[in-house]
């Protein structure tokens, strides 16, 4: 019988590419969502991809009474993987109450349900904001971790303390939590893809928008960094390797006795690029020009920063494989069929 898993946020950006990855590593996937930053049609997408629709319960992991309704009606979830969490840097700063509500009361609503319902692990989505401006790169998981810059970034850092305090309690579950450095990209199939609320803050939709016309031009945050071409640099890693990640990190997890309770893995691609380089790998593989101009720094951005992968590499078996020009290649196909539905 297949392995059944929950996936919190799953109509979401990452979440519809890792329930995909599931599928087609064949485990039963329900997803909750709220829908809140998502639509109902990317269950349509999952399904054209993978010939399954996944099992769907429209609600809040926020309410502890909605998961335990679900755990009953889906009885045998053996592994969450929890992607339901805002994830707007600017807004956190706005509205921090938001983000601590949203991000650790769904936290803990799931860790407090996992042993009652007999779920054996979670895998939790962190992010490398958690080290902050390294004080050298790449940086593996021994890198210290840095004061948060944001309210989102603390929640990142105070979800990840909340699922060691509670194992260290002894309470019987497994966790692994993944630290993704900037997933990017869409399914090479363009049918699933990231659906940005409003404009975006992140680069790569704000580059796909602009390269449409949707946008007029696209500013770059500083040129006048202690980089080689002065811009920014990122770990920008492709959204389907990113969710094969989390196939492996589920079956190390659940299928091997001999792990520890929890560990902790960089999603990166060990490659450092800059936002300009970033501009022309689209425009070279795509033939499409992007319109820029270079603005002021954007406050609170990070210099510099990218990942050593070993510990995913050799203990994960994963390797980011998807070449920078084929994630950008997909990012435009995706955003032109966007336009298309329109
Ligand atoms: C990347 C680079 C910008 C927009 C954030 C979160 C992180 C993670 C991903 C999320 C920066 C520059 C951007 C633009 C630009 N998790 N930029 N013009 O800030 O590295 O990471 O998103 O859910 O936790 O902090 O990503 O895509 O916003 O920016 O020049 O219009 O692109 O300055 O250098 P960031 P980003």
């Amino acid at each position: 019988m297949a392995t059944k898993i929950l996936v919190t946020g799953g109509t979401g950006y990452i979440g519809s590419h890792t329930t995909v990855e599931l599928q087609k590593a064949g485990y039963e996937v329900v997803i909750i969502d709220n829908l809140s930053n998502s639509s109902i049609e990317v269950l349509d997408g999952i399904e054209a991809i993978t010939g399954i629709r996944p099992a769907f319960v429209q609600g809040d992991v926020c309410c502890i009474e909605t998961l335990r309704r679900l755990f009953n009606e889906h009885p045998g979830i053996k592994g969450i993987i929890n992607f339901a969490a805002s994830k707007a840097v600017g807004e956190s700063v706005e509205k921090p109450l938001l983000y601590y509500r949203n991000n650790l009361n769904s936290l803990m609503n799931l860790l407090e349900c996992m042993p009652e319902f007999g779920v054996k692990g979670i895998v939790f989505s962190s992010s490398c904001t958690v080290y902050g401006e390294p004080d050298v790169n790449p940086i593996d998981e021994t890198a210290p971790i840095k004061p948060a810059t944001s309210p989102y970034g603390n929640t990142k850092q105070i979800s990840e303390e909340i699922i060691t305090d509670y194992i260290t309690s002894g309470a019987p579950i497994k966790s692994i939590i993944l630290r993704y450095f900037n997933p990017v990209g869409a399914h090479p199939s363009a049918l699933i893809g990231e659906l940005p609320n409003g404009v975006p803050n992140n680069l790569v939709p704000y580059l796909t928008q602009t390269a449409a016309g949707i946008r007029g031009q696209l500013t770059v945050f500083g040129d006048d960094y202690d980089t080689p071409d002065g811009s920014c640099i990122r770990d920008f890693i492709d959204v389907v390797d990113l969710a094969k990640a989390h196939v492996k990190a589920m079956h190390r997890m659940l299928d091997k006795e001999d792990t520890d309770a929890i560990e902790i893995f960089n999603l990166g691609t060990g490659r450092g690029l800059s936002v300009l380089e970033l501009i022309e790998s689209f425009e070279r593989s795509t033939g499409v020009k992007v319109p820029y101009k270079i603005g002021p720094r954007r406050a609170g951005d990070i210099e510099k920063i990218w990942a050593i992968p070993d510990k995913a590499n050799t203990v994960l078996g994963w390797k980011a494989e998807m070449p920078i020009d084929d994630t950008m290649r997909n990012a435009w196909a995706w955003q032109c069929r966007l336009a298309e539905k329109k």
